[in-house]
């Protein structure tokens, strides 16, 4: 019992000494509307529930976003994400970067987006197959 103790005792130092190491999130304001991405209600539904939070300027940060050490992973989520692809500020892409990543899209839908950790703590933003389907036509790509 006493090893046990020791241990919890430890752990939970361990603990409260991470959340010394907090993070501080982007979060961008007044992102011009004109800039956000335009398509398909139907898309757009999807995408506002299954990649906004990482990949738009509109992230919501649930409660445990500040909690070491998922805050900090989740920082790196979202900044990545959306240096990736940021739906917010779309049309201030080039016709080129916006042709590279819908032919990203058209891949990271068919199993790597949403990133799985995230699915985990948000079921509903699973994708279903027609769903995956109807993105990639949207996309006008194909894999060849
Ligand atoms: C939990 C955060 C998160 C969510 C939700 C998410 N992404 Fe991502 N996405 C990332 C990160 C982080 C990267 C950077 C590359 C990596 O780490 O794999 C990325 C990269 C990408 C890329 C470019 C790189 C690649 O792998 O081709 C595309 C395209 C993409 N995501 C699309 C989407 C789409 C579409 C959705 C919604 C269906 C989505 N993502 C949901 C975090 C996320």
């Amino acid at each position: 019992m006493k090893v046990i103790k020791t241990i919890l005792k430890y752990l939970l130092g361990a603990f409260l000494v991470m959340q010394l190491f907090f993070v501080t999130y982007d979060e961008p304001k007044n992102t011009d509307p004109a800039l956000e991405i335009k398509a398909p209600p139907e898309i757009m539904a999807v995408f506002k529930r299954s990649c906004y939070d990482c990949h738009s300027n509109n992230t919501v940060l649930p409660w445990y976003s500040h909690i070491a050490p998922i805050s900090w992973t989740m920082s790196r989520h979202i900044d990545l994400g959306r240096k990736w692809l940021n739906f917010s500020v779309w049309e201030s892409y080039t016709s080129e970067q916006k042709d590279t990543k819908l032919t990203e899209i058209y891949k990271a839908v068919y199993h790597a987006m949403p990133l799985r950790s995230y699915v985990y703590a948000h079921p509903e933003a699973d994708l279903t197959q027609n769903e995956r389907d109807m993105i990639r036509e949207w996309t006008g790509k194909s894999p060849f």
